[in-house]
């Protein structure tokens, strides 16, 4: 028979990193919360056409990675490789600009790539992602990014380097492109032949290239932040004004380049050291036009999404604390203990009880591997009740008494 195993590129999340991962969510929640972001959830999948339009038809992610199938009617749907264009398409499908603006929204769950699996790479992934839409306001790109660094804090992921940069509106890119492409264009013989094959399609992909040949051309090539408009000069500056005041650290890097077509103006990427090839914590941007590309009103908007399987990488292995405030022992077939064990729930200790027929002695080892403070034994002549640490050992006189005793020992 077959040995079935979880899909390449997928994982299995146990217990206790399960339990991580939502401690991560909650933190999202609290954080985003405070600065008035509202949970917000679209499909898993879509119509493959939001994406190839959303996130453009020369990136990767497009190219080569979507998971994309025909339903039975025969549309072409792609299970969601980001969050954004589904957000944006649900923003103009249920007319939200009537909201009062901007709209905040965040969101978590599973997204899908098809990459080469490797640490920290996978073909179903978790994200954390927050969206802004509805205003142009600088401090909601900086906001954004404070937020982001401050979830990451809580959430013990350690130092990580923030890369900044703007990309100016799609006009001066599109100039810029054309410049860039000229002056590639002139030197193609040192490129590698990837970059020569996207020339055409999309010659900022040359600033990601590992190839010598092509870094050492792009060393010397024209950069999109010298040729921003004033308005887009100004509007980074904002930005970047508002993280100096609030002293978050930042590398300005011209070279930086976003893997999703949508980005205008601020674009950002959080690095951290304790993560190998795949650094990235999370990163995003302002996508000025994206709303209006998938067919709603021009409306500005800005966001980020963060990778939860990274973060837990980058924030190693927690101490596993204690899994229950008291362990129930007992002699088999003693109705007391889940009698006890749901009183002792229901005044809010977290209570485990022997389930599996191990002898006394097992029991009390097994209260020992639980972390469990307090023992109490039932089924005997008497109820115990057992303080782990000293040893001390009282009776009680019913079940309600061993609470009053457990509740004591655990004040
Ligand atoms: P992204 O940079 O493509 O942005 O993904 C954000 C984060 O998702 C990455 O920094 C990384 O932590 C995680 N990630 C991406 N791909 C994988 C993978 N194959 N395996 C594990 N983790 C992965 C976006 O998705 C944009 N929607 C962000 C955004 C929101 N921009 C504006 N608003």
């Amino acid at each position: 028979m077959k040995k079935l195993q979880a899909p390449r590129g997928t994982l299995d999340v146990l217990p206790p990193d399960a339990r991580r991962r939502r401690d991560i969510l909650q933190v999202a929640d609290e954080v985003l919360g405070r600065a008035g972001y509202e949970p917000m959830e679209t499909p898993v999948f879509e119509d493959t056409e939001l994406f190839a339009r959303g996130v453009g038809e020369s990136t990767d992610i497009v190219q080569k990675e979507m998971f994309t199938f025909e339903d039975k009617a025969g549309r072409s749907l792609t299970l969601r490789p980001e969050g954004t264009a589904g957000v944006c398409r649900a923003y103009i499908e249920h007319g939200m600009h009537k909201l009062p603006l901007p709209v905040k929204v965040w969101y978590a769950g599973p997204y899908f790539r098809h990459e080469a699996p490797q640490a920290g790479r996978y073909r179903q992934f978790t994200q954390i992602g927050a969206e802004a839409i509805g205003s142009d306001d600088p401090t909601l790109d900086a906001e954004l990014i404070l937020l982001l660094a401050e979830i990451f804090e809580r959430s013990g992921t350690g130092p990580a380097r923030l890369r900044l940069s703007s990309l100016g509106t799609p006009a001066t890119r599109a100039e810029y492109v054309d410049e860039l492409r000229t002056y590639l264009r002139a030197r193609e013989g040192e490129l590698s032949a990837e970059v020569r094959e996207r020339l055409d399609q999309n010659p900022l992909r040359a600033f990601d290239a590992d190839h010598a040949g092509t870094q050492a051309v792009m060393a010397d090539a024209p950069r999109l932040v010298d040729r921003l408009s004033d308005e887009d000069a100004e509007h980074f500056a904002d930005v970047r004004g508002l993280l100096d005041s609030a002293g978050l650290g930042y590398e300005l890097d011209p070279t930086l380049v976003r893997g999703l077509d949508y980005y205008t103006r601020t674009v950002f990427e959080f690095e951290s050291e304790r993560l190998g090839a795949q650094a990235a914590l999370g990163g995003g941007g302002r996508y000025d036009g994206l709303v209006e590309e998938l067919g709603g009103p021009p409306t500005p908007g800005v966001g980020w999404a963060a990778g939860v399987e990274r973060m837990l990488l980058a924030a190693g292995d927690a101490e596993q604390g204690r899994a229950a405030d008291v362990f129930i022992a007992s002699a088999e077939g003693t109705p007391d203990a889940l009698v006890l064990a749901q009183l002792l729930r229901g005044a809010g200790y977290r209570t485990q009880m022997e389930q599996a027929g191990r002898g006394m002695k097992g029991q009390l080892k097994h209260a020992n591997r639980l972390g469990a403070p307090v023992v109490v034994i039932v089924g005997g002549p008497e109820i115990e009740v057992k303080d782990m640490d000293s040893g001390e050992q009282r009776p009680a006189g019913s079940l309600e008494d061993a609470v009053s005793h457990v509740e004591e020992l655990l004040r």
